[in-house]
């Protein structure tokens, strides 16, 4: 089931039980995130705050903080559901007969049947407020933590357009709050927005224009986070998603498209001219402050709403929180697209206190000596796998998807000076402890049974296993125990 709007998804939570409404007077400052903190980390509802201090706009958020609500917002019930249907759709063995090459034509079509459909009249411009009155201030703007540097826009989905081949992209990069018509536009160097911003700097261009989506379909929040590739769009990604088209509608001031069914929509510019503005301290999805540092400001021209807005927010800090489930999703979604380049992944698992970047186990199906070493820089240079510090490799029989079973085989097989390598690479922007700024060392766990054409001669021992058939005699007298 596809939502079409961030509304139909909440009254869809309502009706489920998973959305609580909260009456009583809140702060932006601080308050929302302490009760989110405390609700995420018991796995409690989605929020929706109707009276924030200070502005007339409901906030809601924690929306996706669940794996079943990360899931029903996908419309489906399990996550690995996704990476099936892509799974299916990559596996591009061309059978023999004529009509075994038409019926694989409806498969391969799956990822383009749902491009975007632009539309000329949309609710999401049902308001349009002119840039002499726009005021970021009137939106409930939230301040996470003590020592950040001001209020974010937390649920930005920033559109731009590459200058180059005008192909859109989608990134969900935080926006502070610096004056009413202006914030900082923090895109990392190596995420989309920032290439658009670089590139046209280069082709000196004096602005690139921006569009930022707070709330729209569920599908279109989440693939803002993915990590696609450049030549594949967000929205379309989105339809695929949903299994159905996204609504676009042109911005009023700026020629970009954003989802007809936005809730607010913040249109302007970012000058490439103009000096960088300090961004920070955040209090970062790592667990730490993230450190003050330049980033380009994004002046709003325009800001166009819905009659009745609902402005989203999340929170980010140590984990468990509701980023952790959206990061759980790519995990799974994108298992297939990585087999594509590395058949022999058996399964792959980000656990949430290696905050992604920090720690990927790998299970592999073990054909050739070194093959552990093969994965791990076949790991490295994926996409945004680029930042992984620490790649534990493991056989194929370990479930990664349980961190302590993957933990205690590696660390039984390992003997730390043969089986560590240490590589170099980018490291995420948020490292703070990387040896330069976004550019670090990685670690290579082979945690597989070695071979003895990879110099291990000695015996290797089975792990503990009971056979069947004392399982199966135990499970006939179980209750006969009385344990
Ligand atoms: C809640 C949340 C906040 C994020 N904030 C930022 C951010 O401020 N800057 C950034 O570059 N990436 C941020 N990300 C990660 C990007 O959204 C993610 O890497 C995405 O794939 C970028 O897309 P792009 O490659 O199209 O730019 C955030 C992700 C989440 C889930």
């Amino acid at each position: 089931m596809a939502f079409n709007s961030l509304n139909e998804f909440l009254d869809f939570l309502r009706r489920k039980g998973e959305l609580k409404v909260i009456d009583v007077k809140v702060d932006a400052k601080l308050e929302i995130t302490e009760i989110v903190d405390r609700t995420v980390k018991s796995a409690g509802p989605a929020l929706l705050f109707t009276n924030v201090k200070g502005s007339e706009i409901p906030l809601v958020t924690n929306i996706f903080g669940t794996k079943q609500r990360m899931s029903w917002a996908l419309g489906v019930q399990d996550l690995d559901a996704i990476g099936k249907r892509l799974s299916e759709m990559l596996n591009l063995k061309v059978p023999e007969s004529l009509l075994g090459k038409m019926a694989m034509m409806p498969r391969l079509m799956e990822m383009a049947k749902f491009p975007p459909k632009v539309v000329k009249k949309a609710s999401c411009q049902d308001i349009v407020i002119n840039e002499k009155d726009v005021d970021l201030y009137k939106f409930p703007v939230t301040t996470s933590w003590p020592q950040d540097g001001g209020p974010y826009i937390l649920f930005g989905q920033v559109v731009t357009k590459d200058p180059d081949t005008g192909v859109r992209n989608m990134g969900l990069y935080r926006l502070q709050v610096l004056d009413k018509n202006t914030t900082a536009m923090h895109w990392q160097r190596h995420k989309g927005g920032a290439m658009h911003f670089k590139r046209a700097k280069e082709k000196g261009m004096e602005r690139l224009e921006v569009a930022v989506v707070i709330g729209s379909d569920p599908a279109t929040m989440y693939s803002t986070s993915a990590p696609l590739p450049e030549s594949i769009e967000e929205y379309l990604f989105a339809g695929f998603l949903r299994e159905e088209a996204v609504e676009l509608v042109k911005c009023k001031t700026v020629d970009l498209e954003v989802p007809a069914e936005s809730e607010i929509v913040l249109e302007g510019y970012v000058d490439t001219g103009e000096d960088l503005r300090l961004e920070g301290p955040f209090g970062d999805h790592t667990g730490f402050y993230s450190l003050a540092d330049y980033y380009p400001a994004f002046h709003v021209t325009a800001v166009t709403t819905r009659k009745n807005p609902v402005f989203v927010s999340t929170v980010v800090g140590q984990p468990i929180m509701e980023d952790d489930w959206m990061g759980y999703a790519t995990e799974r979604i994108f298992l297939p697209l990585a087999k594509l380049v590395l058949p022999e992944l058996v399964d792959y698992h980000m656990p949430f206190e290696g905050i992604f970047h920090n720690l990927v186990f790998a299970s592999i199906d073990k054909q050739y000596p070194g093959h552990a070493f093969k994965v791990m820089n076949g790991l490295w240079g994926l996409g945004q796998m680029m930042f992984a510090k620490v790649i534990v490799v493991v056989d194929k029989d370990v479930n990664v998807q349980n961190t302590s079973e993957a933990w205690w085989y590696a660390l039984n097989n390992i003997d730390p000076q043969r089986d560590v390598v240490f590589s170099k690479g980018p490291h995420d922007v948020l490292d703070h402890s990387s040896q330069y700024f976004s550019f670090g060392s990685k670690m290579g766990i082979d945690g597989t049974r070695k071979w003895p054409d990879e110099g291990f001669t000695r015996p290797w021992p089975d792990k503990i296993e009971m056979s069947d058939e004392i399982k199966k005699l135990v499970d006939s007298k179980w209750k006969s125990y009385g344990l």
